[in-house]
Order: structure tokens, then C-alpha cells, then sequence
């Protein structure tokens, strides 16, 4: 077998990561979540779910991957584990369900480049939503991604994925904090800041039932987990890191840019509509295409380049998200059985291209191949994670967090307990509401 590759340096680790999680979640869903669901109110939740159960899952998916060196799905083969390798397969297998529509959503961003740069859809951005969100072009542009997605991955770990994302993360915070500025110096943007930084805590106490599983659920989506992502990105760190501390910075990353994200959405809409609109508010996949290219098309000219700008980042953002997912599969092929790495990501890539023509048809079933990775797939996969972390591989995932890490012992230890009570707790839950929603309506297109 070919010698595994490591990050070459620290940061590289750390982009690479924190590419993976910003992403569509950060940009696209987001922003959204949030005008579903009350505003700041969800803010204030979201970043809960993120330093509370997010922080302690990611660190312990790192602790699996660093110790195993392998990927995501022989990880528990090779801690001794055998039968929890399902875990595994259940996250691999949950990473290319997301991937295949993934790719037409990213497919759609590169049409609203170029649909930026012509103006394409200045004149009614809800036909022209409906008439390329579906089809042979939807189809077409899916097919574009994922070409480049595989292309970067077909590079492997120093030469694609360290080199693309070390360009990629910063230049997605320059971006993203220009348009902010640029949101903040447009008129009528000043009440966006009240709505999305001061929580009503009424409307919070009333709805607490519906906001928390929205937002630990959207914390899993948005950091990555529960797909083997960071399980296979941990296996490439070197022994003398920080997990505790490299968690912490990825986690307070990739929050910091979703938040950022919102400060670019959210004023744009008021600017626009005065408030959020109801298209918006609905959420549904089209929302930012529609609501946000709006506002563009009202700033005539200059809206051409500020929408090109903006949908180049989020086209950036997506890419280094779906390389994480795509690397899965691949490192586990080519670890396993030792097949070539451009064969395998580009053959991935054209199988998971086909799988998402269904998706790039029609956006019904886009819709439910993202609830059920949303409400099943995700928590149940974090949950199995988190079992077996907790009490499988339990003493080992300690000493693993102590490795490397000048922190106090207790720290580790607390972890673990934190991992056993409140995530676990807070995971089930949000499967069990998950779970039962799709029961309650199955949703499925073609009933
Ligand atoms: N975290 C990415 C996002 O927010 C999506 C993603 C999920 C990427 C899982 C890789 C693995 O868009």
C-alpha cells in the first residue's frame, strides 16, 4: 500500500477542515433556518448546538480518525472494533446521499455566476429560478460540479485538498466580509441587525421544542459530522496536535462564517423587502436564490458584479464541502483495496452524478433526499458515533484527547461525561422528532 500522506502543516489540517465545513449549510441554509425560525432566537440556540453538542462530537469523530489512520469506514476494524464498522458505512453511506443533490445545488450557484455576470436574472428571478433549477441545464451544471469536485480530490490529500482549501477558506472570509460591509453601508439595512442579533426570548420559550432539534441538526450539517468527514480529515493529523484545541478553532470558525453569511443575506433582504419575506421565510431550495437575487437585480449594474461576487464564494465554499465528502468514499477504496485514487474519485463522482439527475429533475425530490439525510440519516448516524465513542471506545477516546494536548486531564474527562449526558440526550431527542416528523408525512415525490 502507498504511503498514507499527512496535512503537511498544522493550518493546512485546519483549512482543510474548516473548508469542509463551510459550506452550502453555512450560505444557503443558514440564513433561511434562521428567518424560519424566529430570528435571533435561532442564533442564539444555533450557537449552543454548536459549542455544546457540535464541539464535544467533533472532537470525537478527530479522536477516532487520529487513532485509526485509516478511513472513516476501517477506523473501527482497526481500534478493535469490528462490529461497529457500520457506524462507519451508515456515515459513508450518509455522505453520498448529501453529495448527490449537494452537487445540483452547487450545479445551480454556477449557473448564478454566470447568470450574475449577464444579468440573466434580472428581469423575474422566480422564472428564472424554475426554469434552470430543473432540467437538462440543472443537469448539465450538477455534472460541472461534480467533475470538479472529483478533479480536486483525484489530487489527493497535499496536492488537492491542502493546497485548494488554503486558498479557498481565506479567500471566502475576505469575500463574505466585503459584502457584509457593503450590506451595511446600504440604506435601509439598519433594522436587518436588530432581527438578527437581538433574540426574542418570548418567541424562544414558545418554541423551543421546534428550534432545538432545527438547530443541533443543522449543526451536524454544518460541521461535517456524522458523514466520515472528519473522521477521514482527523486520520491525517500528526500525533503531536491539539485536538481539544484544533476543535475548538474549527468549530469557532466555521460558526464565526455562518454568522457572517447572515449579515450578508439578511440585510441584503431587508434592503430589498424591508423585512424577510415570506418566499424566503418558506425556506424550500429556492429561497436564496430567489429572495437574494433579487436584491442584486434591484442594484442594476452594480448588482451584476456584487452577484457575481457572491455566488463565486458560495461556489468556493461549496467545492471544498464536496471534496470532504467525495475524499470518504475515496480514501476508503484506496486504503482498502488499494484502488488508483483518480479512477475511484472521478468513478464515485459519475455514479453520484447519477444518482443526483433525480434531484436536478425535479426539486420535490431534492427537497426529500435533504429531509431525510436532515431528520434520519444525520442525527442517527451522529448518535451510533456518539454511543460508540462514549461508552465502546470510551478510555481510549480520552487518552486520545490527552495526546498532544497541554490541557489538564480533566478536561478529558469531562468530555467524555459531557458526551455520555447532554449530547447523547440532545442527539436522541433530535433524531426521535426526526424520525417521527417523516412518519408523521413521508413526503415522498412520487406519492
Ligand atoms: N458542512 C458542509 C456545509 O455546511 C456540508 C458537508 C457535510 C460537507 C458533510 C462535508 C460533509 O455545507
Amino acid at each position: 500500500m502507498a504511503q498514507r500522506e499527512t496535512w503537511t502543516t498544522r493550518a493546512g489540517f485546519i483549512l482543510a477542515a474548516v473548508g469542509s465545513a463551510v459550506g452550502l449549510g453555512n450560505i444557503w441554509q443558514f440564513p433561511f433556518k434562521t428567518a424560519e425560525n424566529g430570528g435571533a432566537a435561532f442564533v442564539l440556540v444555533y450557537l449552543f448546538a454548536a459549542v455544546l453538542i457540535g464541539l464535544p462530537t467533533i472532537l470525537g469523530e478527530f479522536a477516532i480518525g487520529r487513532r485509526a489512520k485509516i478511513n472513516a469506514v476501517e477506523a473501527f476494524d482497526r481500534l478493535d472494533h469490528p462490529a461497529w464498522t457500520v457506524v462507519g458505512g451508515l456515515g459513508l453511506f450518509t455522505g453520498l446521499w448529501i453529495l448527490s443533490y449537494y452537487s445540483v445545488v452547487g450545479g445551480w450557484v454556477i449557473r448564478y455566476v454566470i447568470g450574475s455576470l449577464t444579468g440573466g436574472y434580472f428581469g423575474d428571478t422566480a422564472a428564472y429560478f424554475g426554469a434552470v433549477s430543473v432540467g437538462w441545464e440543472a443537469i448539465a451544471f450538477h455534472a460541472v460540479f461534480m467533475a470538479l469536485t472529483a478533479g480536486i480530490v483525484a489530487f489527493g490529500v497535499e496536492d488537492g485538498i491542502e493546497k485548494a482549501t488554503k486558498l479557498m477558506v481565506p479567500s471566502v472570509v475576505v469575500m463574505l466580509v466585503g459584502l457584509a460591509v457593503y450590506a451595511f453601508t446600504l440604506g435601509g439595512s439598519g433594522p436587518a441587525y436588530g432581527y438578527y442579533l437581538s433574540p426574542d426570548l418570548g418567541y424562544l420559550a414558545n418554541n423551543l421544542g421546534s428550534v432545538i432539534p432545527f438547530a443541533v441538526s443543522q449543526a451536524f450539517f454544518s460541521l461535517s459530522l456524522g458523514m466520515g468527514a472528519m473522521i477521514t480529515y482527523a486520520s491525517y493529523i500528526g500525533e503531536d496536535e491539539s485536538l481539544p484545541a484544533d476543535g475548538g478553532l474549527v468549530v469557532g470558525l466555521n460558526t464565526a462564517i455562518g454568522v457572517l453569511a447572515g449579515l450578508v443575506v439578511i440585510p441584503l433582504l431587508f434592503v430589498q423587502f424591508g423585512t424577510v419575506p415570506e418566499s424566503a421565510a418558506g425556506g424550500g431550495p429556492g429561497a436564496l436564490f430567489v429572495s437574494v437575487a433579487q436584491a442584486f437585480a434591484n442594484l442594476g449594474m452594480a448588482g451584476r458584479a456584487v452577484g457575481a461576487l457572491f455566488f463565486f464564494v458560495v461556489l468556493v465554499a461549496a467545492l471544498s464541502s464536496a471534496i470532504s465528502l467525495l475524499e470518504v468514499v475515496t480514501s476508503y477504496c484506496v486504503d482498502k483495496y488499494d484502488w488508483n485514487r483518480k479512477p475511484t474519485a472521478f468513478g464515485f463522482g459519475g455514479a453520484l452524478f447519477l444518482l443526483g439527475t433525480l434531484a436536478a429533475w425535479d426539486t420535490a425530490w431534492l427537497g426529500w433526499f435533504d429531509t431525510l439525510a436532515y431528520s434520519v440519516l444525520l442525527p442517527a448516524s451522529v448518535l451510533l458515533g456518539v454511543i460508540f465513542v462514549g461508552w465502546v471506545y470510551g478510555p481510549e477516546a480520552v487518552d486520545e484527547i490527552k495526546q498532544g494536548s497541554s490541557a489538564d486531564a480533566s478536561v478529558a474527562n469531562l468530555w467524555i461525561w459531557w458526551l455520555r449526558t447532554v449530547v447523547f440526550v440532545g442527539v436522541f431527542i433530535t433524531l426521535y422528532l426526526g424520525v417521527t416528523s417523516i412518519y408523521a408525512s413521508p413526503g415522498l415525490p412520487f406519492l
